[in-house]
C-alpha cells in the first residue's frame, strides 16, 4: 500500500484529447461504418469514452488476451475471450489503454487481418515509443508517455486504480 500516484494527464486533458480522436475518426471513416474492438479490462474506459465522440455508425465488441509471458517470449498471446461477432468486411478499430513493448498488437493485428476484415486500424490512448520492441503502425495515438509506470481511466497495477479519472504515474517507495 505504499505507492502513491502523481498526476500525469488530468482528466481534462485526457477527454478534450479523446473526443479529438473521435472527431479524426468520424472525419476518416465519413460514410461508412466503424466496428471497435476494446481490449479487456485496460481499453475499456477509453473505448467507451471513444465511441461516444465517434459520431458515424459504431459497433462494439471486447476480446481478452493474456500477455505474453516470461522473458524468453516468442510473442505469441493466448486469447482468453474472443470476439462475438464476426469481422470480415467491417471496418476494424482496435482500442488499446497502452503499448509498450507492441507485442500483444502486433500478435493480434495480425491474427484479426486473418478474419478478412474491410480496414483495420489501430488506436491506443497512450504509447510509450521508448519501449518498443516489435514495430507497431499505431493509427490514432492520445498521448506519447515517457517510460514510466502510469495507471488510472482503464490502466492498472495489481488491479487497482483502473477507475482514477485521471492517468497517474506510480511512485513506488
Ligand atoms: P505490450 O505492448 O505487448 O508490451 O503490452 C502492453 C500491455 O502491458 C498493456 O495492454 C498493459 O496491459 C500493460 N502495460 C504496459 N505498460 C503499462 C503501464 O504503464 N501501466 C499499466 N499497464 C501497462
Ligand atoms: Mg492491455
Amino acid at each position: 500500500m505504499a505507492e502513491k500516484i502523481k498526476v500525469l494527464l488530468k482528466e481534462e486533458e485526457v477527454l478534450a484529447r479523446v473526443k479529438e480522436l473521435g472527431e479524426q475518426i468520424s472525419k476518416d471513416y465519413a460514410g461508412e461504418e466503424v466496428h471497435i474492438i476494446c481490449i479487456l479490462k485496460g481499453a475499456v474506459f477509453m473505448a467507451t469514452e471513444l465511441a461516444k465522440r465517434i459520431t458515424v455508425p459504431v459497433s462494439l465488441d471486447f476480446m481478452s488476451v493474456s500477455s505474453y509471458q516470461g522473458t524468453t517470449s516468442t510473442g505469441a498471446v493466448k486469447i482468453i475471450k474472443d470476439l462475438d461477432h464476426i469481422i470480415e468486411g467491417k471496418n476494424v478499430i482496435v482500442v488499446e489503454d497502452i503499448i509498450d513493448t507492441g507485442r500483444t498488437l502486433d500478435y493480434l493485428i495480425k491474427m484479426l487481418r486473418n478474419r478478412k476484415p474491410k480496414s483495420i486500424r489501430l488506436c491506443t490512448l497512450l504509447d510509450k515509443p521508448d519501449r518498443r520492441v516489435v514495430d507497431v503502425d499505431v493509427d490514432y495515438v492520445g498521448f506519447e508517455i515517457p517510460d514510466e509506470f502510469v495507471v488510472g481511466f482503464g490502466l492498472d497495477y495489481d488491479q487497482k486504480y483502473r477507475n482514477l479519472p485521471f492517468i497517474g504515474v506510480v511512485e513506488f517507495s
